[in-house]
């Protein structure tokens, strides 16, 4: 509970004797309190230091209660507002209930109630306090570096992190496509005594074995045609970090054997060079694919795997953790409305449903980019189930199994139709179908466009 010495209350009235006598009171019960002789005065005492409580008297001569009441509900709706009102004006308290004033006293007042209401809006009041405060908390124990998660397999995944980041073990991360594999990597380095120095991550998938090979060890001028300077490799740049081996299972059987000498010595040459160089990075690996049956179909040599799988970490997919949906789309919300600037702060109950049910096979990345689409298209402060991309709003929708192709084809295009606000040639080019086609089409289904 706030003690009292911490709760302000303003007490406006034009008449001095009330002032004073109800101001004597409060402060005899520990609370800070000041007073103001009108509205005017009251706008300015609030404006230099807000206060939790004020007391409004309703007749008072240059500025009405209703009148501050109003002005100050548009300005902080937080503030408690009680309002004072003789006998004779039920009227005048009524509608100040109806503007948003917390309760009303009858003067002349009975001091002991005045007490009990400002007792009850000190409790209200610690209680909203102690829900945001709460809010926070939950929302620290949700995030862990920039993983947001509270399923359970995640957080158990949280604390490994925190026990691996502390060796220089070698990790291999698995998990299907989207899951959060690079996020994993980059927390074990912050988490990490090496966070002070560079974490590098390098695509093995993307490159041919030429530049691959260039890439990790660098080269030297000359080295081959395209080698115009000296380079340094990724090897090089992570000394003293980490060293992120993304995509690890599209690596060629051929590269593979260089890499595994590589790890077991930690020593290279550039190519092209003759200088050995040692560099100090500890290994990071990731991959979507299933590396034992790899080595079966022996496009994965297993002396490699057993290097890199010293600590083995998987990152179960978001249709297994289906409580970190609301908490991710809400995430993203946040993170793309704050972006693009936009008042969008909450998913409709029937787009939330949709999100629930869909069993994303791209994973987190497929649910950050429907979030950020819907922010895009998004119009209200709410998402709606149209603005999700059309296979997920559809299972939300109805069981999308059980609809005919053609109630699949009316429903798309009558989407597409709406997000292009009717223009007939962005939507024949989105549905790549030309225009009579789409003409007859929207005949035969009935649209408006
Ligand atoms: N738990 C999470 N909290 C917040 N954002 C997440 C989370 N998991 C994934 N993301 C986001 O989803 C996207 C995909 O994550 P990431 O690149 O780490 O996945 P990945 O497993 O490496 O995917 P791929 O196998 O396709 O490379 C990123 O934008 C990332 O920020
Ligand atoms: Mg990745």
């Amino acid at each position: 509970m706030v003690p009292r010495n911490k709760i302000s209350i303003l007490i406006v009235d034009d008449e001095l004797s009330i002032r004073e006598s109800l101001k004597g009171w409060l402060k005899r019960g520990g609370y800070l309190v000041e007073t103001a002789a009108g509205g005017t005065e009251a706008l300015a005492k609030n404006a230099e230091s807000r206060f939790d409580i004020m007391l409004i008297d309703v007749k008072m001569p240059a500025m009405d209660g209703l009148t501050l009441l109003k002005k100050i509900k548009e300005t902080d709706g937080d503030i408690a507002i009680v309002m004072m009102t003789a006998h004779g004006d039920i009227r005048d308290a009524v509608e100040a209930m109806k503007l948003g004033a917390y309760d009303y006293l009858l003067k002349p007042f009975d001091l002991e109630e005045l007490s009990l209401i400002i007792e009850k809006l000190v409790q209200m009041q610690t209680l909203a306090m102690e829900n945001l405060i709460l809010k926070e908390r939950v929302a620290s124990f949700t995030r862990f570096e920039n993983l947001v998660s509270q399923a359970p397999a995640m957080v158990k995944l949280f604390e490994t992190i925190v026990d691996v980041a502390q060796t220089d073990a070698t990790v291999l991360i698995t998990g299907e496509t989207g899951t959060g594999k690079e996020l994993v990597a980059r927390a074990i380095h912050a988490q990490s005594p090496r966070c002070y120095a560079p974490f590098i991550a390098i695509n093995c998938g993307a490159f041919t074995d030429q530049l691959l090979e260039s890439e990790l060890f660098g080269h030297e001028k000359g080295a081959f045609t395209d080698a115009k300077n000296t380079k340094k490799g990724r090897l090089e740049m992570a000394n003293a970090g980490t060293l992120f081996l993304d995509e690890v299972g599209d690596i060629s059987m051929k590269m593979q054997i260089d890499l595994l000498r590589v790890l077991e010595t930690r020593e290279f040459s550039r190519v092209g060079g003759t200088v050995t160089l040692r560099s100090d990075f500890r290994v990071i690996a990731a991959t979507n694919q299933d590396l034992q049956e790899a080595i079966r179909k022996k496009t994965f040599r297993a002396d490699l795997f057993y290097r890199l799988n010293v600590v083995h970490l998987q990152v179960p997919p978001l249709r297994e953790r289906p409580e970190d949906i609301p908490l991710l789309a809400q995430h993203f919300l946040w993170c793309y409305a704050t972006e693009t600037n936009k008042k969008i702060d909450s998913i409709q109950p029937e787009a939330m449903e949709a999100l629930r049910r869909y069993p994303w096979p791209g994973n987190v990345r497929e649910l950050e980019n429907a979030i950020e689409r819907a922010v895009v298209v998004g119009k209200g402060r709410q998402i709606q189930l149209n603005d999700l991309p059309f296979v997920i709003a559809l299972g939300g929708a109805a069981e999308m199994e059980k609809l005919s192709l053609e109630e699949i084809e009316r429903q798309h295009i009558a989407r597409v139709l709406a997000i292009e606000a009717g223009n007939l040639s962005n939507v024949a080019r989105i549905l790549r179908i030309n225009r009579s086609t789409l003409y007859a089409k929207i005949k035969k289904y009935g649209l408006a466009h």
